[in-house]
């Protein structure tokens, strides 16, 4: 099987698991789970729940348990994604080749919807059955989502993504709103797999570390390189102003120096992959899934 072939196994998984999850909610014909699952279940690459799945293979984990975590971790972002789109954050029009879900469902059912999303993480990851995942372990794995997505970690790094304008911003300060706003919810899908497998040693969660802050900064420059080259291609036609494209690497230091920041971490990310291969894991398809993320075209 190559690699297309499993990321398409599990993309089908995940998103048959989170129709099953939405569809068992109540008022099913309310505007908050309409909202809810139009944000959810309509494109989405799901790169993250198949880093869940990629992880927990290489850790031996259970497929039922990989489940549990990859619906949390795709409903939290979800739920970022659709709050990030509304006018008083980054107004965006479009999300997922569609029109965003304020657009579609306004902004009031949109902020619930995402509070909604939100909670249903939660709630899943503390009801669902976890085979082989101890409820110390899973109090861990909750805590540790919790960490990775409130003030301590994505919602700091929105904010201080909103106030990055007023100031021109130098390398440093900007490598940590990615690192905030996007890198740790991709270190959370690592670990939240990690942590629910038998092993737990500090020294690999530290390389497990190490290697998912590299992709989640290299995800966030190659969207931000996407943004910036869409931002130039926009016609007149175009209206939709997103206010938040400037002050990100390609308006900082250019295309080329933006990908060369890329490679850079792609090659940190892979000198793990060689690490974790001399200790017997077996890495090919987290290989795969780093190539694809550094080299994605959208
Ligand atoms: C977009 O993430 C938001 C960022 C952190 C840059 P993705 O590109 O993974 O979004 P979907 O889920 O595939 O739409
Ligand atoms: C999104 O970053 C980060 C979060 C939603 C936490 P962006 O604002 O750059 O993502 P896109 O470009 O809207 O997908
Ligand atoms: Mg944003
Ligand atoms: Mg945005
Ligand atoms: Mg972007």
């Amino acid at each position: 099987m190559n690699f297309s072939d499993v990321y398409n196994i599990y993309q089908n998984r995940i998103n048959k698991k989170l129709i099953d999850v939405l569809n068992r909610l109540p008022f099913q014909h309310s505007i908050l789970i309409k909202s809810m699952k139009y944000g959810t279940l309509i494109g989405g690459k799901r790169l993250r729940a198949c880093l869940v799945y990629i992880i927990g293979e290489m850790f031996k984990v259970n497929i039922i348990t990989l489940d549990v975590i990859s619906i949390a971790i795709e409903l939290i972002h979800s739920y970022s994604l659709i709050h990030d789109d509304l006018p008083c954050i980054d107004n965006d029009y479009f999300r997922r080749g569609n029109v965003s879900c304020h657009v579609k469902y306004g902004e009031s059912f949109t902020i619930l919807a995402g509070d909604a999303l939100q909670s249903l993480a939660f709630n899943v990851l503390s009801t669902h059955i976890m085979p082989g995942v101890s409820d110390r372990n899973r109090i861990k794995i909750i805590s540790e989502l919790s960490y990775s997505i409130g003030s301590t970690g994505m919602c700091i790094g929105q904010t201080l993504d909103l106030q990055k304008d007023i100031k021109e911003l130098n390398i440093n300060e900007l490598e940590k709103i990615n690192l905030y706003k996007t890198a740790f919810l991709i270190r959370s899908s690592v670990r939240l797999s990690y942590l629910s497998s038998k092993f737990f040693s500090k020294k690999i969660l530290l390389l497990l570390d190490r290697f998912s802050i590299a992709i989640g900064l290299a995800f966030q420059i190659q969207d931000d390189i996407f943004d910036f080259k869409n931002d130039a291609k926009k016609t007149k036609k175009n209206t939709n102003e997103n206010k938040n494209i400037y002050n990100t690497y390609p308006y900082l230091i250019g295309i080329k120096q933006s990908q060369k920041k890329i490679k850079i971490l792609y090659q940190e990310a892979l000198s793990i992959l060689k690490i974790f291969k001399k200790k017997c894991f077996i890495v090919n398809n987290l290989e795969f899934l780093t190539d694809f993320i550094i080299q994605r075209s959208k």
